[in-house]
């Protein structure tokens, strides 16, 4: 199977745990996408999303399926969405789309966090995926001072304006053993909006694209 074809298979399984007549929270990415597709197969289902971005956003009312302001709902009980690397632990890394601080917001709210990855994602340490640091543009040399202080090479991220207004940075060199004490450590620099670590807040279950099919993991 390809990889697109795993990503596919997991966007579709993800959809078995979204409740009927629920508002559920949803993803940005490739895979996210393909759980956007398999959501409008069952839209009659549901009452419809929120979104972490505003492509999901987008994609999400190409297809019909309303979208909610976050303060206005005040049961999430799912949210479904994909990752750039996770553990044996469930923490994960994300962000690669920029979409960071709100899948971060949502995650929080939310009652359980589905993650849907291909097999390529599963890792044994964080951080070969350069970490992404969502930053206030004014912040932008005093936070990378920090991050190199914490033993990492920032690059600045070029071109990109999150959907917040804020710029990236993206943290290379990182062998996170461990995940909470760093996203910690991240988010007290004065500047940083939030760190694309989720330890604190991982995934409740991870369904995985393989070669051999979908595997759970809990
Ligand atoms: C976006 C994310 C995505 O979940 C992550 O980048 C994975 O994307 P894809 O499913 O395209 O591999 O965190 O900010």
């Amino acid at each position: 199977m390809t990889q697109n074809e795993l990503k596919e298979a997991v966007g579709r399984a993800a959809v078995a745990y979204v409740p009927e007549n629920c508002i559920v929270g949803v993803g940005t990415g490739s895979t996210a996408n393909y759980f956007i597709d398999a959501l409008a197969e069952i839209k009659g289902q549901i009452k419809g999303a929120v979104s972490s971005s505003e492509a999901s956003v987008a994609r999400l009312k190409s297809h019909g399926i309303p979208v909610f302001d976050l303060n206005t709902i005040d049961d999430l009980p799912v949210y479904v969405d994909g990752a750039d690397e996770i553990n044996h632990q469930l923490q994960m890394i994300k962000g690669g789309g920029a979409a960071l601080t709100r899948e971060k917001i949502i995650a929080a709210v939310a009652g359980q966090f589905i993650c849907i990855c291909d097999e390529s994602k599963l890792v044994d340490v964080l951080g070969n995926f350069p970490l992404p640091v969502e930053v206030i543009p004014m912040a932008r040399s005093h936070v990378a001072r920090e991050l190199v202080k914490l033993g990492g090479h920032p690059a600045y991220r070029e071109g990109v304006v999150t959907d917040n207004g804020n710029i990236i940075i993206d943290v290379h060199g990182l062998s996170i053993s461990q995940a909470t004490v760093l996203e910690t450590q991240i988010n007290q620099i004065v500047g940083v909006v939030t760190n694309g670590l989720f330890a604190h807040r991982r995934a409740d279950v991870l369904l995985l694209g393989t070669a051999n099919g979908v595997k759970t993991i809990k």
